[in-house]
């Protein structure tokens, strides 16, 4: 055979634009670290030991804006990004819509954190030019060019329509190679392609609608659908076709059951969407909404242990894997969080327990679980598969590695336990009627716990970025081609 010879199937060096999934990655684990410090700061902030109390723009309430917005703008959506720029091409053995496209989406989505950050910390006293001011009132926009008081939706007014034009140039840079591919289409494309619709609908009705066209308790209930839709329609589709996709090539057997993710797939379509108003239960909102909401969540646990069930009957047999294998020990210590906050949130759901823990600290403990404890651990075993490959050198310390993994889950799973607990006592101090103050000298204790918990993430994503350098400037060690985990994770 001579060299001309065309080769049947695409090369992955062709498909795969590796340095474009490196800067993704990277700009994700800035705004972690940002979005990190920034929870530390308000964790600080909480217990009176805040060291930059006074400072105007560093004031906690902006920075626990910060905080939320960088972890789901900056270090989540890069993260996912990223993760498509490799698997989609690999998926469909083809390229994306346009390498350039990729590019430009990779700047301007930067762009479009950094002004949302902008926008929240220079708040209402970042005011409209005069012009800018008249044509707002006309529309009848608010005029400041800060922060919007939507939860998730606070990216500033004139940043919304970058970012849903953002948002529609990625699905089609995306869904050009998955439409042209021929065959069965595998269950993470049909993953992913329901979250590229459902991340630009979502988008669109939380940073549109309250702000101009519903108000009033129809507001608060699109703004509920908004943000819990953020989680479930567009970081729980893309988290899970991930899985989907990285957990049978590390293990190399197909999934247990196909019918089941299926099962998975249409269930998650079908009850998530109706979920959101449970943030907003004892409300004003009609009651049948609030038991829709209620019921439909409870669905969602069924859906999601048949989900868990199917990852667990792929590993069925090799659990020793899990000692071995580094990626696959955070994707399945995140599923079993994923499965433990669904569950927490069947319970939670229901009107007798809310009553105890509507806008408690077990909200956030919630919060904490899924968004860190589930996601963060599955990008963290993807960047930890992907990496090595990504910079063409094996990890520099196996032992950094490790760290980074316990301080996170055993970190996050403190937080969890701690706020959880101090959220039932937050209930009870309410319900007592006892001055507001007492509740919160109450919460002393959980808080300070929760700064520890706090630190010792941080300090396990300070080993991962230690070793990332480390392992960028020492010497070449080779990946074992032959395997499919880097020698170091094996
Ligand atoms: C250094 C570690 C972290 C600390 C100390 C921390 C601390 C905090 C604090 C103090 C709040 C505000 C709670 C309140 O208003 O009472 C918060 C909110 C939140 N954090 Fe973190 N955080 C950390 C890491 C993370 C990470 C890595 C994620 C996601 C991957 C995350 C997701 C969230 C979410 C979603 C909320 C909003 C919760 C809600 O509104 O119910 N945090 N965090």
């Amino acid at each position: 055979m001579t060299s001309d010879v065309k080769p049947l199937l695409p090369r992955h060096d062709d498909l795969v634009n590796e340095r474009l999934v490196a800067w993704y990655f990277l700009a994700a684990l800035t705004f972690l670290t940002v979005s990190m410090l920034a929870g530390l700061l308000v964790a600080l902030q909480l217990i009176r030991a805040n060291p930059l109390d006074g400072v105007e723009l560093l004031s906690p309430a902006r920075w626990r804006m910060v905080h939320t917005n960088a972890i789901a703008y900056g270090f989540l959506a890069n993260a996912f990004l990223g993760c498509l720029h490799w698997a989609i091409p690999r998926l469909t053995l083809r390229p994306v819509a346009s390498v350039a496209l990729s590019y430009f989406i990779f700047s301007a989505w930067q762009f479009v954190v950094v002004c949302t950050a902008a926008g929240i910390i220079l708040g209402p006293s970042f005011q409209a030019q005069d012009w800018v001011a008249e044509l707002a009132s006309q529309l009848h926009i608010s005029m400041s060019l800060g922060a919007q008081g939507v939860e998730w939706g606070e990216t500033p007014f004139w940043i919304d329509p970058v970012a849903q034009l953002g948002l529609l140039l990625v699905a089609i840079n995306f869904m050009t190679p998955i439409v042209r591919q021929r065959g069965p289409m595998y269950v993470s494309l049909w993953y992913f392609m329901a979250a590229f619709v459902w991340t630009f609908l979502t988008y669109g009705m939380g940073n549109f609608m309250p702000e101009y066209a519903v108000g009033g308790v129809s507001g608060g209930a699109v703004g509920g659908l908004f943000i819990h839709d953020l989680v479930g329609l567009f970081v729980t589709p893309l988290g899970w076709g991930l899985m989907y996709y990285f957990v049978p090539i590390m293990l190399k057997r197909p999934i247990w059951s196909h019918g089941l993710s299926l099962v998975g797939f249409w269930g998650l379509a079908f009850f998530y969407p109706l979920q959101g108003i449970h943030h907003f239960l004892y409300t004003p909102i009609p009651m049948f909404l609030q038991y829709g909401a209620i019921i439909s969540t409870i669905a969602v646990e069924l859906v999601v242990t048949t989900v868990v069930i199917n990852f667990i009957g792929t590993i069925w047999g090799d659990g020793e894997v899990l000692k071995k294998n580094l990626p696959i020990r955070w994707f399945y210590c995140g599923m079993i969080y994923y499965f433990i906050t669904c569950f927490q949130c069947a319970l939670q759901v229901t009107l007798t327990f809310q009553k105890l823990i509507h806008f408690t600290d077990w909200v956030v403990g919630h919060a904490h679980l899924v968004m860190f404890g589930v996601f963060s651990m599955w990008i963290f075993g993807i960047m930890t598969y992907l990496f090595p490959r990504l910079i063409g050198r094996d990890w520099h310390s196996r032992k950094l590695c490790e760290i980074h993994f316990w301080f996170s889950a055993v970190g996050v799973f403190i937080m969890f336990l701690d706020l959880g607990l101090a959220g039932v006592f937050q209930g009870y101090y309410w319900a007592s009627l006892a001055p507001w103050d007492v509740s919160v000298m109450g919460s002393q204790s959980f808080w300070v716990v929760r700064a520890f918990a706090g630190l010792m993430m941080f300090a396990g994503t300070l080993c991962f970025l230690v070793n990332l350098y480390l392992t960028w400037r020492g010497p070449v060690r080779e990946l074992n081609p032959d395997i499919d985990v880097a020698p170091a994770l094996a």
